[in-house]
């Protein structure tokens, strides 16, 4: 009988970093309706049906980034989705877009699960009509009184994404974000973090302190099913973390959000963008929203350009500063099962 208290047993096996790793993704995993915890952010013209499918497939959360396409843009390509993946994934709109409501319509009519609402705070109405349709809906929280003021307003979860990622970035980086939001929040709604992550171990510490799960975008933009240019792809291989630098604002009349991106001609192509608008304004041509969403367009258009056409010179080639640790194009699967074999062996070098 003694036996039992010195051999290891089958009931010893959920002490593994394994069943650890499961075990902390086991809420995040079940909200999202994936076999691990770990959604692959929207990135417009990256996230279609290709990369969000083959993310789904291979047991994570896809997310469809929406950007500017119309509803019936949209409605295409949750159709192509679904011709390609049974499994659950997301749809991420962005807030400002001003046909937000047929958007959140398209999204009904196809039963899609999760709604994820980015570029700034739901609009009045949209998180009930999300929410009326049966759908998730989960928020970016930049700040904890905002995360606060959410989970109020009924969201059903968040994500905290830190200046180090790739895209539009708030200025507080994840570190700080996760140590000050995580223990307030995260027994309130499942909370994701995003924002520089690029290996196993520091979703294991995300997930120690207290997170249901992980966002990564740059990592992914290099999968063998993402449809991005092969100079883009090139571009992320090639780069290091300095190399994906903010944006700077030439105007303070002129509040733009700063996008991190790897730096190239294109950057001097928006500070020139930024001048020119700053002169529609003075010149009083255009008002601040207006003024705001047309930058937000030239961002769109140049994001096309390096994804899509693969003009990694004058486009933007957004990418966060995990990009160092890209190394390889890879198939998602195999991105997905090297960071859970890194968390696992983290979680199992605890006991040690
Ligand atoms: C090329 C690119 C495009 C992106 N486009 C969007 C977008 O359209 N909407 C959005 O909410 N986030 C966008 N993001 C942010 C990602 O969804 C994700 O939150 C971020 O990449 C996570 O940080 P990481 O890059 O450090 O992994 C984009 C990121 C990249 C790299």
């Amino acid at each position: 009988m003694t036996d039992t208290l010195i051999a290891p047993t089958a009931a010893d096996a959920p002490s593994t970093g394994a069943a650890r790793l499961a075990r902390r993704m086991e809420r995040g995993a079940a909200f999202l309706g994936a076999d691990v915890a770990i959604m692959a952010g929207a990135m417009s013209w990256v996230s279609e049906r290709h990369l969000v499918a083959a993310m789904s497939n291979a047991g994570g959360f896809g997310v469809i980034a929406c950007g500017a396409m119309t509803p019936e843009l949209l409605d295409a390509e949750i159709a192509g989705t679904k011709a390609l993946t049974t499994r659950a994934f997301g749809v991420n709109l962005i807030t400002m877009h001003p046909q937000l409501t047929d958007l959140i319509a398209v999204c009904a009519r196809h039963g899609v699960g999760h709604v994820v609402l980015a570029g700034g705070l739901p609009p009045k109405g949209s998180l009930e009509a999300i929410k009326a349709s049966g759908a998730k809906v989960i928020c970016f929280a930049p700040t904890l009184a905002l995360a606060k003021k959410l989970i109020r307003s009924g969201v059903d979860a968040l994500v905290i994404e830190g200046m180090e990622a790739g895209g539009h970035i708030g200025p507080v980086s994840t570190s700080v974000l996760a140590q000050e939001m995580l223990p307030e929040i995260a027994d309130q709604v499942p909370v994701f973090v995003a924002g520089g992550i690029g290996r196993g171990e520091a979703i294991a510490g995300y997930l120690d302190m207290g997170a249901a799960g992980v966002q990564l975008g740059t990592r992914f933009v290099c999968a063998t099913e993402s449809i991005a240019h092969a100079n883009f792809k090139k571009a992320f291989i090639r780069a290091s973390a300095r190399d994906a630098v903010a944006s700077v604002q030439i105007d303070p009349r002129l509040p733009v959000i700063p996008v991190r991106a790897l730096k190239n001609a294109g950057s001097e192509l928006f500070t020139a963008k930024q001048r020119e608008v700053a002169q529609s304004l003075d010149e009083g041509a255009v008002a601040m929203a207006e003024a705001q969403l047309q930058i937000e367009h030239y961002w769109a258009g140049a994001l096309r350009r390096a994804v899509i056409d693969g003009d990694v010179e004058h486009g933007s080639v957004m990418a966060g500063q995990s990009v160092g640790m890209v190394t390889k194009e890879e198939p998602v699967a195999d991105i997905i099962a090297a960071l859970m074999t890194e968390a696992a062996e983290a979680l199992d070098r605890r006991t040690r």
